[in-house]
């Protein structure tokens, strides 16, 4: 079977996303990987809210989700992100194709607590029909991190979550985080190779914060005996070559990465 790659790409990072970078998803198609994308979309998010005037408010580093705000999420991540990136993508000759994780089903989620936190979702269940479909086209499914409910509304997932999801359902052999860092950090360096008991106690001293800890919690949740290491990456550089991936690597255990 091919070897599925699941990319995340932060919303942190799809305004700047290198030449480089680029490169490292052709040599990925090179090798033979089937490439899915997830992406985020924060800061977009914000900006647009700001230039409308919509109050948000974060409870749990999670994002209150009114009605308003989810309206304003789903214009920004399934239209100007989710095309920015197929544009993008197109431009450096993949052939790409977007869509919401609502679209045929894909994403079906549940609130996580509609009174606080609104319509903010976790997903229940991934139905990989039409991002199989896409692939089988020779497409880049580039997917927007919305889910609907069971009785057809809409909930704003975190895309650190979906794209685990997705890694999960299509039984991925590699899951990168593409982000705005090249790793985790570690006074300064970047942390080559770790695993959930370091992560614990690094969130637990506060090495690992913010956006950091959705990302990690998600990776640890996301290992499998399919999905054996998980990596954080930097968009800004080249994170593939030959068949080594830059980053930090996150395993299991210290032994699984010396395989
Ligand atoms: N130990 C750490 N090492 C590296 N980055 C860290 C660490 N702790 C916290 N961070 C923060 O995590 C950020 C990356 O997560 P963030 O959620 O901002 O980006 P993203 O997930 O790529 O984008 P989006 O959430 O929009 O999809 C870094 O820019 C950094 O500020
Ligand atoms: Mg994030």
């Amino acid at each position: 079977m091919d070897r599925t790659v699941v990319l995340k790409c932060g919303g942190s990072t799809v305004d700047e996303l290198s030449g480089d970078f680029f490169e490292s998803l052709h040599e990925l198609i090179s090798h033979g990987h089937r490439v899915v994308i997830v992406h985020g979309g924060g800061p977009a998010i914000n900006a647009a809210l700001k230039s409308m005037n919509v109050q948000t408010e974060f409870i749990g580093g999670q994002r209150k989700t009114t009605k308003q705000v989810l309206d304003v999420a789903e214009m920004v991540l399934a239209g100007q992100i989710n095309k920015q990136l197929v544009r993008a993508l197109q431009q450096h000759g993949f052939k790409a194709a977007g869509i919401a994780g609502c679209d045929g089903g894909t994403l079906t989620g549940e609130h996580l607590n509609e009174q606080e936190l609104g319509h903010v979702g976790q997903i229940t269940a991934v139905d990989d029909h039409l991002i199989e479909t896409l692939l089988k086209g020779g497409y880049i499914p580039v997917i927007a991190p919305l889910a609907k409910t069971k009785d057809h509304g809409t909930l704003n997932v975190n895309a650190d979550t979906a794209a685990a999801a997705v890694a999960s359902a299509l039984g991925a052999n590699q899951l990168l985080f593409v982000t705005d860092v090249e790793g985790i950090m570690k006074e300064q360096v970047v942390i080559q190779h770790t695993t959930p008991d370091e992560i614990a106690e690094m969130i637990g001293t506060g090495i690992i914060s913010g956006g950091m800890i959705p990302k990690v919690q998600a990776a640890i949740k996301s290992l499998s005996q399919t999905l054996k290491e998980v990596m954080i990456v930097s968009g800004k550089r080249k994170f593939a070559s030959e068949a080594s991936i830059f980053g930090t690597k996150i395993t299991a255990g210290k032994e699984a990465a010396l395989k």
